[in-house]
Order: C-alpha cells, then structure tokens, then sequence
C-alpha cells in the first residue's frame, strides 16, 4: 500500500495505492510536495508534474533551494506553513512564545508566527495508530497502512508528525497532524492547525466545489458552484458543525457528473467550529484544506506538550460523486461507526415529539405504544418533556428528573409496560445545555459558559453547559446514568438545541481562552465515550435541531441522526439526498408524518410519506391513536417493506438518479428518483417521486448499477428486464401524476 523511491535529488518519494487511488508525495529539497492524488497510476516518479514558472520579484525563492524554477509560492505542499514565501492560506500557523536556544545552538524568534515544516525522517506501520482524542477512523492491521512523516521547524523546536493512513479496500486516505513542542523551557502558540491540505497538480481548469449548505429544517443541500480565483470557505464558528455547513466538501471539474470524471471528497471528522477552504491562485493551481476553524483559535503549548488535530477523510473517485458517496458510505458505517449497532438493524421507532409536544402523560404514551404494537412498530420514543417541571422550552434543562405529575406510574412501570407490549424503550436527553429556570442553574450558575463581565446571550430559553469542566461531565454522567439504569432503556435521542456564544470558562487559565472551542468538543467526546462504554447496549441517536451536528463524529457515537426538523416529504428529498453525498443512508433518521406536515403545511399521501422516510433509519413520528385503520394497514405495509428491503437499503449501493435540482427534462414537472443495489447485484430498489408535476409529463429513467446481463423481473407486475435494457433505455414511467406522487419497483434477478 505504500512504496518508497528515491527522486533525482536523492529525497524519498511516496507512493501511496489506497483501494484504486493513487495520492503521490515527494520530499524536495525538504519540502513536502504534493504530487498527485487521483485514479491509480503506474508511474511514482511523477515530479515532471510540477509547475514549473520562473520565480520573479512576487514569486520568492527559499534560501536553501538551488537557482531555477522552484518558489514556495507556486509549490504543491502537503501541508503548507505560514510565512516564508507560500502567500495562500496556510495549514499552519505556530509561534515559540520568548526568544530561546534549541540545545543552546539555534536562536528562535520568538512572537513571529513564520513557520516551516521540514521533512526529517519517517516510519511505515501495519495498521492505524490511535491517537486517542477525537474519534477517527478505525481498521484492522491488514486492512490500512499507516505512513508517518516526521518533519520540523528547524528554527523552532516544534516537531510536526503527518500521518497518513492508506485504506486497502478503499480509495480513502486518512490524515491527522500531530504538532509537539519539544522545548524544555519555552511554551509556543499554535494559530493555525489544519487536519489536511491537497494543492492540485492536474486539475481541470474549470474546478467546482460541491458541498452541502442549510439551515435549521432545511439541513445538507447540495450545491455545486465553479471556483474563481480567490478563496472560498465552507465553515462553522457555532461550536458545533451546524445546519449552516456540513465538515465535507467536494472539489469537482466541470464535466464531473454522478457517473464519471474526478471528484475528490473532503470530509472532517469533527463536531466543532470548522473550515474548509478552496483556494484557486493566479496559475489555477487550487488548494483544498479542511481542519479547525482558525477564528477565535488559539492553542497553548507548554513545554513537551502536543496537539493532534481531527482527523480528515480524503476519498478519490474518477468515477464520479455517486462512487465517492458509494466509497463514503461503506468506510463510515464499517471503520467510524462503532458499537453494537454500528450496522446492526435498527429498530422501526416512533416517536411521541410530533405526536404531542410537552403535552403527554404515561397513559397517552402507552396509547400511543398500544397502536404501534399492532401495527408492526418496534420501540417507543419518549422526547423532550419527562423531567423536571418541563411542559413548554423554557425551563428544566439539567435537571433529569422523572417528573411524576406527567410519568406518573414512574419511569420504571411506564418502561415496563411498553415492554410488555412487545416494544423497545427510549428517552430524550439534552445533556449539554442548562435552563436558567432549573434547580441546577440555582444550584451552579458558574456551569454554563460565559465570559466573564458580558451578558450571556439566550436562546431557546437556554445556556450552554461547560463542558471543558470535569465537575460538570461528572455530574451529567451520574444523572444520565441514574435514569438509564433505573429501568430498562434501550435508546437514548441526544439533543443539542442551540449554538455557543460568548465561550469561557471559569477554569480555564487567560492563556488559554482561545482553546474553549475545541475543549468542549473534547468534553463532549469524553462524556459520549464514557456513557458509550457504560451502557454499550443501547442505540444512541444524534440530534441537533434536527441535523444540526450531522458530522461523522458524531456517528462514531451515535450510529444514526435525526436528519432534520422538517419532516415534510418533498423538503426531505433535497435534505436526504444532499446528506447522501457523504453519509450512509443507516445514519439518517426519517419518520413519518402527520398530513398536513407541521412545518410546511402540505399534504402529501400515506403512500409517499412511507416511500421518503424508507430511505433511512425508519420511524414514526405522529399520533398513532389518530390514524384511521387504512392508514394503520399501510403502517403494517410499510414496517413490513423497512424489513424486507432493509439490506438492499442500507447494505446496497446507492445510485443517485434524479436530484429535485435538476429539472427534469427542463420541460416537464419536478421529480427525484434514486436505487440501491444489493452488493452482489441480485436486487435493486427503485423510487421516483413527483414533487411537481405538469400536464402530460413525460418521464424516463435510466438505471444504473445493475449487472447488465442479468434479467430482473419486476416484484409487482411481474415483467422482466434485462439490466442493459434498464440502464441503457430505462424505465417508461410517463403517467398522469399528481404532486407528491411516487412509485417504488422492487428488482429480483431471474
Ligand atoms: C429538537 C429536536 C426535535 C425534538 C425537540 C424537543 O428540536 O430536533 O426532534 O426532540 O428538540 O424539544
């Protein structure tokens, strides 16, 4: 998986094959390049890829490197540094802290922020290392190789470590970057510390950038946008990845489609401010960079400490955005989810938010589990209102309590009836946060974050917990606990309902104020792994104001998340399918529910509902006592089809057919359509949904992904296809629709 060469200037070159991708390093007179990152290919010596432009009076040359061509500025850097002749934005930004001796030999600067990274030395391990602070990837040792390249600042005594971990079976490299101050005496600061950074040699002109932007109820559309000279950023400075960006993006060409050319996925494993970054120079030459945001970022070194930055996935597609999804897919649920239920057949859940609000009492919620118990459902969602004096958003939040006024058969015989019922149980947390009306706030005010001397901005009439304090894990660790083992609970939904504002912490030294971003998001790892490894058993489902922390992270925890507020079918399409760009479709939680929806008021039919939510982790999310028996039949339709098709689904392949974006035909009414495909290609499911239609629409669909010799036949009308004839010519499915119409085929190879 990774070979070493020696170049013409005697320096290492790396060639690392990682499933059928190629990613070429090379070391130049110290100089980390980038030499290529893309579909396998055959040669290692691939330096003759360099631009090589004369440098002049705006492109400066290192003092060290020989006259010619070679300048900081033009160069492809594996991890560029600041302020010695690469005037693109940087990777990295560190400075020593007073003037030193290194060994009492080289004189530092000290307060400048002018960094180097400096090839040294490097190491090739079987296997992954852990580096233990945020969650990561995960393979056996056969199944990735790991290069390390020890570099340094020879002016400095910071060491940087990039790790590159290779995947075997997939077109994927994992980078980390881990920086130590080796300095007996002299602390340093770091302003900039990216996870990886890929400077293109060989990219089309014409680059794109796709990634997925939102809002709350309207998370992970896809947009694809041509890169003009200068930077674009996809970012977070909410102190959670947020609705308003996904950690993922995409550099494209312009004649990339689902189906063919290069597209290269950048995608951050991380749950806190973030930045991704593509920069397009004067050459066209375009840098995409992924890692903490830098605003507000400021992290203190002190002597022999280290930082390990989160970890970034690069995959390499040449086949196009529908293979990099596909390549995403697979890594995510088999090597970053973990746990019993990492792919483990979810349980069809309902859940009582939509159902009821705050307004609910044990007895309407065994109503509500009645119903499901007859209809195929498998386990009970109790949501936001059990505990303290809860029954609107304004107060209670800490305070995880029972309250009995509302539970009044008490946890353990509310869970114990439900049980008997045949269903599963689970509850909402919001561990995070705290209401300023809550015993707990009286109690410690000091535990919610703020900056001393400012006002603390509210919303949703809550503060934010501070996490980077052990006190405060301590103490939710021991209330969550207390209410998961008082009875027999076997799924927890995990809220986080608002974002952080004036972030400090009453513990944290003055030298570190610039580190509390990136401390709470390590405290909130340290309480997830704790309460994970204590209670191992039960399913934990992510939610953020619905997909507001959709990250992968996140799903190292918590195998599924709550795709999006906005549960109304047609919205769903655009959220579902632009979350599919990286995320498997076992992550995305979908329910069914109410007509009219609550969010947008329309009307969409039973039928279609079902057909959208199917696309995930399945569910309910209406009152169930209020549905008429048709519609309890089509429940009992629908949980049969979740299992039916629940391999092909969430094992299969997915081939993204029809976004709601394009416009189909550009003539006729809007629609989306997609399939999976079971890995071995005997079935395949089909979904076409009209989202608006037109008089006489006409409509064809091409498959895809099919063994093309293989017949299919048709599981509801019987008819047989040969697979070339539904890739090549398709499907006919011109009919008189009306809106929100939708067909499901399901193909069994003859
Ligand atoms: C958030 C979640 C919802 C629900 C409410 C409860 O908005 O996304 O699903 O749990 O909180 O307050």
């Amino acid at each position: 998986m990774i070979k070493t060469i020696l170049s013409a200037t005697g320096e290492p070159i790396f060639h690392l094959t990682a499933g059928d991708a190629s990613y070429v390093i090379s070391v130049f007179h110290g100089f980390l390049l980038h030499l290529y990152a893309g579909p396998a290919i055959s040669d290692d010596d691939v330096e003759y890829l360099l631009v090589r432009v004369g440098h002049d009076s705006v492109v400066p040359r290192p003092a060290h490197t020989p006259e010619g061509w070679f300048s900081c500025d033009i160069a492809p850097f594996e991890y560029p540094a600041y302020g010695s002749g690469d005037f693109r934005p940087s990777a990295v930004m560190a400075k020593m802290l007073t003037n030193d001796q290194i060994d009492g030999t080289v004189e530092i600067t000290g307060g400048a922020p002018t960094t180097a990274v400096m090839y040294e030395s490097h190491e090739i391990l079987a296997g992954k290392p852990i580096l233990d602070t945020c969650p990561a990837i995960h393979a056996a040792d056969d199944e990735c190789a790991t290069l390390v390249l020890h570099c340094t600042d020879p002016a400095t005594a910071l060491k940087y470590d990039l790790y590159y971990t290779v995947m075997r079976d997939y077109p994927a490299v994992c980078r980390r970057t881990v920086i130590k101050n080796t300095s007996k005496n002299t602390s340093a600061t770091l302003l900039r510390a990216y996870s990886a950074s890929l400077d293109f040699t060989t990219v089309d002109p014409q680059a794109e950038l796709v990634h997925l932007w939102g809002t709350w109820g309207r998370e992970r559309h896809m947009e694809r946008t041509p890169l003009l000279h200068g930077s674009m950023s996809v970012n977070s400075r909410r102190g959670a990845s947020s609705h308003y960006h996904n950690p993922f993006a995409a550099l494209v060409t312009s004649k990339t489609t689902e189906e063919s050319g290069m597209a290269v996925g950048m995608s951050l494993i991380y749950s806190g401010n973030f930045d991704i970054t593509a920069d397009v120079d004067a050459f066209g030459l375009t840098r995409l960079m992924a890692g903490i945001s830098p605003d507000g970022f400021e992290w203190h070194l002190d002597p022999g400490a280290q930082f390990v930055t989160p970890e970034a996935v690069i995959v390499l597609s040449g086949e196009g955005l529908g293979k990099m999804s596909r390549v995403y897919h697979k890594l995510y649920r088999k090597h970053l989810c973990r746990g019993e239920w990492a792919d483990r057949e979810r349980p069809i859940l309902v859940n009582n938010w939509e159902a009821t609000y705050f307004n609910f009492d044990d007895e309407k919620l065994v109503a509500i589990a009645e119903d499901a118990a007859k209809c195929g459902i498998e386990m009970l969602v109790m949501d936001d209102g059990w505990f303290g004096i809860r029954n609107d958003d304004r107060s209670s939040l800490g305070d995880w309590f029972v309250n009995e006024d509302k539970i009044r058969c008490g946890l353990g015989k509310l869970v114990e009836k439900v049980n008997a019922l045949g269903l599963k149980f689970g509850i909402w947390f919001e561990p995070e946060m705290i209401s300023p009306v809550s015993k707990l706030y009286e109690a410690h005010p000091e535990w919610a974050l703020k900056t001393t001397g400012r006002p603390m901005s509210i919303s949703r009439s809550q503060y934010v917990l501070d996490m980077t304090r052990e006190d405060v894990r301590d103490y939710l660790f021991d209330t969550i606990s207390g209410v998961l083992s008082s009875a027999n609970i076997e799924y927890v939904k995990w809220d986080f309902n608002r974002n952080l504002t004036e972030a400090g912490s009453a513990l944290l030294p003055a030298e570190r104020g610039g580190e509390i971003f990136h401390r709470y998001v390590l405290g909130l790892y340290d309480l997830l792994d704790r309460l994970t490894t204590a209670f191992p058993h039960i399913l934990l489902e992510g939610c953020s104001s619905g997909g507001g922390r959709f990250d992968p992270a996140m799903l190292y925890y918590s195998p599924q998340f709550w795709t999006s507020d906005d549960t109304d079918a047609m919205e769903r399409l655009d959220i579902q399918l632009g979350t599919s760009f990286v995320y498997p479709a076992s992550s995305m939680s979908c329910h069914v529910s109410a007509s009219p929806n609550h969010q947008t008021g329309r009307v969409t039919s039973f039928v279609t509902r079902g057909n959208v939510a199917m696309a995930g982790a399945f569910g309910y999310e209406l009152d169930l006592t209020k549905l008429t028996d048709d519609e309890k039949d089509l429940i009992r339709k629908q949980t049969a089809d979740y299992h039916r098709y629940y391999d092909i689904i969430n094992r299969g392949d997915l081939y993204r057919l029809i976004l709601p974006t394009d416009n189909y035909n550009g003539k006729t009414g809007k629609c989306a359509s997609w399939m999976y495909v079971s890995e071995d290609k005997s079935e395949a499911l089909f979904t076409f949904v009209v989202i608006r239609t037109s008089v006489h629409p006409v409509y064809f669909v091409k498959l895809r992904g099919l063994d093309p010799n293989a017949i299919y036949v048709d599981q509801t009308t019987g008819k047989e296809y040969h697979g070339d004839t539904l890739m090549n010519a398709g499907l006919n499915l011109t009919k008189n629709y009306r809106d929100g119409d939708s067909v499901v085929i399901h193909l069994i190879k003859k």
